[in-house]
């Protein structure tokens, strides 16, 4: 992909005659875009193929660095970078989200903690593909933050878009957004991939506690801030813009949509029991509905809002409509050999794949398992009841 710089995003701008002020002859043209609305000035753009397709495959619940001193936590490894080696051969997916809990960080250790993101980079350094990433209780231990996985992970590759905090210590670290284009040159993207960080797990060092399990409710008002930001320097997001996001732990509001699965309507392995714990704001009574300010912001700001995709409960990989905002919710597919799972759950991704950038037309998704077998699919549009 060629680099998109600067220069070309205050070409394209020139080009549509916005936001320009008046500037006298011969002196340039001095542009106002803000540089919130190109947050990778130095990276190539994100685009659709030129066949108008978009492919994301998503590895949730890696689970690498359990247990390095017995022979069977190393060779968990071994599978999980196996099984990524595999898919990414075959999907040729255009970008990757590594959907938390890469890392078992209760078994890991100060001095090599994040070492094991470099395991994870491995295939998809040699794949060559663009990710990013969110985070998941496992990855806030004792000796391990989500700071340091992403850190680690921006300075062991050039491929990552995830970006640490961009709204500067506000908020958890794994909270952004990423722009993909139709066409390298457009003005507005097509779609937005948000990231949200659903925190949990326990405070690094020594007097660790146990951290709030949900999406902060402060993260409400940078949604909006963001959306409007873009609305008044792209326009409105109804007729160009779709979305996808994505949170570690699911939303409260998928507890109830459990209560109401049907296998024909929610095809795909509905294994794990959704309980204290399962999804955001659940672990602690004190904490019930702490996770709502984020859920109401997300589904009254973001439009086109495609689906949201969560990992955290390995034995789900349903998806449903929830309801209260008639909004698709999807479980990724668990990926790593790490982490629990049990007998026929099996491991594998999700794939999300859009047809056009056209944000009225809903993209595919379903599960891929290892051995190649798919299953559980869907389209993620109006008709999805
Ligand atoms: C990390 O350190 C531990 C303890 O020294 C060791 O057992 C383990 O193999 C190391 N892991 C890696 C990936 O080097
Ligand atoms: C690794 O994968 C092989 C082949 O699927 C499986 O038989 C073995 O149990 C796995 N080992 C571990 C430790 O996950
Ligand atoms: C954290 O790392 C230290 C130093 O490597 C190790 O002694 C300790 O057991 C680790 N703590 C946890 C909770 O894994
Ligand atoms: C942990 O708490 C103890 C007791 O309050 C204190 O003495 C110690 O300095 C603390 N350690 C760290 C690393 O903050
Ligand atoms: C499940 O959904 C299908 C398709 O809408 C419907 O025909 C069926 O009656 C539903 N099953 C139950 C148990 O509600």
């Amino acid at each position: 992909m060629p680099v998109f710089t600067n220069a070309a995003v205050l070409i394209g701008l020139a080009s549509f005659g916005l936001r320009c002020l008046a500037a006298p002859a011969m002196e340039p043209r001095v542009l106002s875009i803000p540089s919130a609305l190109n947050p990778y000035p130095t990276k190539p753009r994100l685009t659709f193929k030129s066949d108008g397709t978009f492919k994301v495959t998503i590895f949730s619940d890696l689970h690498f660095g359990e247990n390095a001193w017995d022979v069977w936590g190393p060779q968990q490894d071994v599978n999980s970078t196996r099984l990524m080696n595999t898919v990414l051969a075959s999907e040729k997916p255009d970008f990757i989200v590594l959907n938390g809990d890469q890392i078992t960080g209760e078994n890991t250790f100060r001095e090599n903690s994040t070492v094991y993101i470099d395991e994870i980079l491995a295939p998809i350094n040699s794949a060559n593909i663009p990710f990013c990433s969110t985070q998941g209780n496992h990855d806030n231990q004792v000796n391990i933050t989500h700071t340091e996985e992403i850190q680690r992970e921006l300075s062991h590759t050039t491929l990552s878009y995830t970006r640490i905090n961009p709204a500067g210590g506000k908020y958890a670290p794994g909270t952004y957004w990423v722009p993909v284009y139709a066409h390298k040159n457009d003005f507005q993207p097509a779609l937005i991939i948000w990231a949200f960080d659903s925190e949990a797990g326990v405070s690094e060092g020594a007097n660790s506690t146990a951290l709030p399990d949900f999406v902060q409710a402060s993260v409400a008002s940078w949604i909006e801030q963001e959306t409007s930001l873009m609305d008044e320097y792209w326009g409105p997001a109804d007729k160009t813009r779709g979305a996808l996001a994505f949170v570690h732990i699911p939303p409260h509001a998928v507890q109830a949509v459990w209560e109401t699965l049907n296998s024909t309507v929610n095809p795909g392995l509905n294994a794990d029991s959704l309980g204290v714990g399962s999804t955001q704001a659940s672990g602690t009574p004190a904490n019930a509905g702490k996770d709502q300010p984020f859920w109401d912001a997300l589904n009254a700001n973001v439009k086109n809002l495609h689906a949201v995709i969560s990992g955290h409960d390995h034995g789900d990989e349903w998806c449903a409509r929830e309801p209260t905002k008639d909004v698709i919710f999807c479980f990724d597919k668990h990926s790593g050999y790490g982490g629990y799972s049990s007998d026929g759950w099996g491991h594998g991704v999700r794939n999300i794949v859009f047809s056009t950038p056209d944000p009225s037309v809903g993209p595919e998704t379903w599960i891929r398992l290892e051995e190649g077998e798919t299953r559980a699919r869907i389209t993620l549009d109006k008709n999805y009841q």
